[in-house]
């Protein structure tokens, strides 16, 4: 900022009051062509300011809107002339006339677009430096600088009304859940680690040297001890602690509507969840969701869809061929244990390049390439692969994929995983960059009939596909031990335009089943003891058959706004290397601290790589 404006502000500064006895008597967005003639008083933040024809033009912002007001040297001369120190953002209170705009100057994409107030009086209630980027919608400044001036960012309409939209959704939420008989209540933040499957984030402990708090991955264990008591029905509103790897819809720190009902089955939870979703699809966005959603077991997802989380607004599904190119010349699909395709219809039109985007895209899910076949006519395929296939072959592959001129088919061979995920993730990036997805359509979907467990190639083992307290479907128990790869678990996950924005399942009510999952999954009595040890007593003692679920209430507010990242729709939110660049957090502490802790770095911490020229100074 020039020293110029510095001194202005400097100047201007002098003359700030308090409110003194004015009060406001509506908001920004209120006034229109009733209330003409109403003596108002309004209160806000300059947004734009314009000199014309001897008046001062100012638009006023707050929480709700703008409203145009104007500084006439005829109706209020000493109000005109102080006027003139305005500047952006500054903070203003003004009493004043409602009149309708002159002849043709009404703004019809504005609320209060037929009116502007004549100011009388007026107050300077602070000044403000020059903001570093516009307040306003479109701005073209990058995440970081807005994420450094977050105070600043949310005063942009966009990001009010995404905070607005979720504190309407929780209301929703809270009011839903009362009238249905749950009952909120609050668990502890430090406690002990909960295995949902990321790294935990540790508190240690200053009373007890040496040892560490956890902060909850999930309240689970705690929501299963609240059945154990009898609430019977619970929610809360919680943030939770995972330390893993971020990406546009994931937080170290997030926000579950965490939910827990006893005497209940799966269709239970599920009708429960879908009513609840009904209700703030209503209540937020004004829209009636059918029910119940559509179900698709895990199996299905991955035949058709290869992820569990399929997006159903468009089609595009995986097809299998594996059966059909067993015997084939093309060495690569006949030795495969899995080959499936996708038809992308009227992409013959894709250029090499795109392609080789694509090629590139299905690597980082560890392809080693991406063949294609290009239908030009019934007769002629262009494709580096279509040499090597009989004609039997393509016949197979013209009538499952349904290949049409003008079609092209996209290929992955390998291992099942691979596979799915290549595939699975290239359908819906194709999708997006061809425009394939119809906009405003929200498909809900239930996934059922998970894998129990899920294999860890790192850890050599199996560990919890949800969580180690899920309980296995009926007749699956045996195959907890006997053949862990094929047992299904009770547990279920909500899809949103292919984002899981829920997951929960029943739960393991008997202490004696709960030690069998813990045998399966390699947990010596001891160590299932010393970590679980509460659970087992509360379930020795009388525990009620019960289930729950939890939403990420993070993504789904992303979605109901609209937004891409979870980042827009979080007051605070951290970057993709979980640091805030508001508040520097996380920052060193200083020795003393340590020494308290009984703490003593191994290392000298480095010096601070993410120093930041766009941080706000004190
Ligand atoms: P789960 O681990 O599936 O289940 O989490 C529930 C939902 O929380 C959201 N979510 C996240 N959102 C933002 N950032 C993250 N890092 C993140 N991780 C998860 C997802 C997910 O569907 N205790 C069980 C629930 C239960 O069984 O009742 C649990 O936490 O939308």
């Amino acid at each position: 900022m020039s020293e110029q404006i510095q001194d202005l502000q400097l100047e201007h500064s002098k003359y700030i009051t308090d409110l003194g006895d004015w009060t406001r008597t509506c908001s920004c967005s209120h006034l229109t062509a009733e209330d003409v003639g109403r003596d108002v008083c309004l209160m806000g933040w300059v947004q734009f300011r314009r000199d014309h024809g001897g008046l001062i033009f100012v638009d006023l912002r707050d929480r709700e809107g703008l409203t145009q007001v104007v500084f006439s040297p005829d109706v209020a001369p000493e109000a005109h002339e102080q006027a003139g120190i305005l500047r952006l953002e500054y903070v203003i209170a003004i009493k004043g006339r409602v009149r309708t705009r002159p002849e043709g100057m009404a703004n019809p994409n504005l609320k209060t677009g037929e009116i502007e107030v004549v100011v009388h009086d007026w107050k300077l209630l602070n000044t403000s430096k020059t903001p570093p980027f516009a307040i306003e919608d479109r701005c073209d400044a990058g995440e970081n600088l807005r994420l450094a001036w977050r105070f600043l960012d949310l005063r942009r309409p966009c990001m009010q009304k995404n905070l607005i939209l979720r504190h309407r959704a929780m209301q929703a939420i809270r009011r839903f859940l009362d009238e249905d008989g749950f009952l909120e209540v609050e668990t502890p933040f430090l406690t002990k680690s909960t295995p949902e499957g990321a790294r935990d984030f540790l508190v240690p402990s200053r009373l007890n040297q040496g040892s560490f708090y956890a902060l909850p991955q999930s309240p689970q264990l705690f929501k299963q001890l609240l059945m154990c008591s009898g609430f019977e029905k619970y929610f809360q509103i919680v943030r939770c602690f995972r330390d893993e790897d971020l990406r546009a819809d994931r937080q170290p720190e997030f926000t579950q509507v965490d939910m827990e009902l006893s005497f209940v089955n799966e269709e239970d939870v599920m009708s429960m969840a879908e009513r609840l979703m009904q209700r703030v699809f209503k209540d937020v966005l004004g829209r009636e969701l059918q029910l119940p959603f559509p179900r698709m077991t895990w199996d299905e997802a991955m035949r058709d869809y290869g992820v569990d989380k399929p997006d159903t607004r468009f089609g595009m599904k995986l097809v299998e061929l594996t059966d059909a190119v067993r015997n084939s010349g093309f060495k690569l699909f006949a030795q495969a244990p899995m080959v499936k395709a996708i038809k992308v219809e009227g992409g013959e039109s894709l250029t090499r390049k795109e392609i080789d985007a694509y090629t590139e895209f299905v690597r980082i899910y560890g392809a080693q390439g991406l063949a294609w076949i290009k239908i030009k006519s019934d007769t002629e395929w262009q494709s580096p692969i279509a040499k090597f296939l009989s004609e039997e072959e393509r016949e197979t592959i013209r009538t499952r994929l349904e290949a049409k001129t003008g079609d092209i088919l996209f290929f992955q061979a390998g291992d099942p995983e691979m596979v799915n995920a290549a595939l699975g993730n290239l359908r819906v990036h194709i999708a997006q960059k061809l425009n394939l997805i119809p906009a405003d359509s929200f498909n809900f979907l239930w996934v059922t009939e998970f894998p129990l467990f899920e294999y860890d190639k790192e850890e050599h083992r199996y560990v919890a596909c949800h969580h180690p307290f899920t309980s296995p479907m009926e007749g699956h128990m045996e195959l907890m031990t006997s053949d862990p790869a094929h047992a299904k678990a009770r547990a279920y996950d909500m899809v949103l335009n292919g984002n899981e924005v829920g997951g929960g399942s029943i739960r393991i009510h008997s202490a004696a089943t709960q030690m069998r999952m813990f045998e399966a999954l390699g947990f010596s009595d001891e160590r299932a003891e010393e970590q679980f040890g509460f659970l087992f007593h509360a379930l020795e003692f009388g525990a009620p058959p019960h289930g729950g679920i939890a939403f990420g209430l993070d993504r789904l507010i992303m979605l109901l706004a609209g937004c891409q990242s979870i980042r827009d729709v979080i007051a605070f939110p951290k970057t993709q290397k979980a640091t805030c660049l508001l508040t520097s957090a996380p920052s060193q502490v200083s020795q003393a601290q340590l020494r308290e802790l009984g703490i003593r770095l191994r290392e000298a911490p480095e010096k601070k790589a993410e120093a930041r020229a766009d941080k706000p100074q004190a």
